[in-house]
């Protein structure tokens, strides 16, 4: 009975899904001012297109799938339960693969280099029932029972950082895709802040370890003593008053469409230069450009960023200040009534005792590799680090690389499969 459900949420879904991607307005307008540009009516009409538009478009079935936290959150899953080409067909005895994204992200972080090249794809192609999971917050899972998200009156939607994501919304999704597929286990991947949240999970919930074949940490985020991201590096000391003022402004999101990328278009991409290489290098800071494929950056810039909360950027901000990994720090009264200490409990990394693999890029300036191994050192059951061939892989690779399945995503399939088979 319950695949019947599902199949008709697909079906309408797919039909009545009239939704666009988060940044379709602006790409369209900037497609027209340039009168086309330079880039392909190809890419215009993908760049339009929201995640699930997007599977369907290039011939795969995709599920839309609600969740309903146990705060209130109600969140949007997106499934791509076989291939196209190979393992074509429905087998509830497929292995999982639920997938997170990281900071300001989506479900599209799978989907956009499209089929041979992103990870959903290559996944569903090598056999694997897909789920793909959004945050709280994000452009997908704007919605609760109650709390508004547009509210002017209050930010209380937005009163959430990756503690919440982690210690909520994951155990959602994971219970909701094995009870749904009749599976025991399954596999994690988390790119950045979703190795993130798979850590704030079972150190708060250790019974969750028992749940996971592997986890699949894409340069997970968690110490930041080495972090040279100057976004975070600026923001850092003033974390505590960050939130205060975003939310005497009014906000209580950032980077979501209203403000950021009316800001992002002046300084950065203007006067009919958005899709050059410059646009794309300014983006991730970096200058290796050449390992995004340019005519895709449209599509790239069309689902990111995909919204999150102020206090997200502000727990990492914490991270980098008091050079700890532990959770929210409000002000010591609150601490005191939330945790039962002035200062936040650091999370307890011994009680993450899935088989951990983690991922990483010798020019990642998110995730530098030395707090990558650190946070190595401390998880009790590292089944491998990973250090990705290419010396300039950085941080936004492992999503946008034109490499990253040659270098990272056939890789990991071959290391989940041998996870299977330690089962
Ligand atoms: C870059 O993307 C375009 C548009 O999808 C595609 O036609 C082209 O083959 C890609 N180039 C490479 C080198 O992957």
């Amino acid at each position: 009975m319950v695949p019947k459900i599902v199949l008709l949420v697909a079906l309408a879904a797919i039909t009545v899904n009239a939704r666009r991607a988060p940044h379709a307005d602006y790409i369209e307008s900037l497609f027209k001012a340039n009168n086309g540009g330079r880039f392909s009516s190809d890419i215009l009409e993908d760049s339009l297109l929201d995640a699930p538009g997007l599977v369907a478009k290039y011939g795969y079935p995709i599920e839309i799938h609600h969740v309903t936290t146990s705060d209130g959150y109600i969140l949007e899953m997106h499934r791509i339960p076989h291939g196209r080409d190979e393992h074509n067909t429905r087998d509830p005895s497929k292995p999982i693969a639920f997938i997170m994204h990281g900071l300001l992200s989506s479900s599209a972080d799978f989907i956009v280099k499209g089929p041979g090249n992103a990870l959903a794809y290559v996944l569903a192609e090598a056999g694997y029932d897909v789920w793909l999971g959004n945050a709280r917050g994000n452009y997908y899972s704007r919605d609760h029972l109650t709390l508004k998200p547009d509210s002017n009156i209050n930010q209380n939607f937005w009163k959430f950082s990756w503690d919440e994501i982690g210690n909520f919304d994951l155990p959602a999704f994971i219970d909701y895709i094995l009870e749904t597929t009749g599976q025991s286990k399954l596999h994690y991947l988390g790119h950045s802040q979703g190795g993130t949240t798979f850590l704030v999970l079972n150190s708060l919930r250790p019974e969750y370890n028992e749940k996971f074949i592997s986890f699949q940490g894409l340069a997970p985020a968690s110490f930041m003593d080495n972090n040279d991201v100057s976004m975070f590096q600026s923001l850092a000391p003033f974390e505590n008053v960050i939130e205060s003022t975003a939310y005497l402004l009014g906000y209580g999101e950032v980077f979501g469409d209203r403000d950021f990328i009316t800001e992002f278009k002046a300084n950065y991409c203007g006067e009919g230069s958005i899709f050059t290489e410059l646009c794309s290098s300014t983006i991730t800071g970096l200058n290796e450009r050449e390992f995004y494929n340019s005519t895709m950056v449209p599509l790239f810039l069309a689902h990111a960023p995909a919204g999150a909360s102020i206090r997200q950027i502000a727990h990492y901000g914490q991270v980098i200040k008091f050079e700890a990994f532990r959770r929210y720090n409000h002000n010591s009264l609150t601490n005191l009534i939330v945790y039962g200490s002035r200062n936040p409990p650091p999370y307890d990394l011994s009680k993450v005792t899935a088989p951990s693999y983690l991922h990483y890029g010798a020019s990642d300036k998110e995730v530098n590799y030395r707090d990558l191994h650190n946070l190595a050192s401390k998880l009790p059951n590292v089944v491998g680090k990973y250090r990705i061939e290419r010396e300039t892989f950085n941080h936004y690779d492992f999503i946008w690389g034109i490499d990253a399945r040659q270098v990272l995503y056939d890789k990991l399939i071959t290391l989940m499969k041998d996870a299977e088979s330690r089962l």
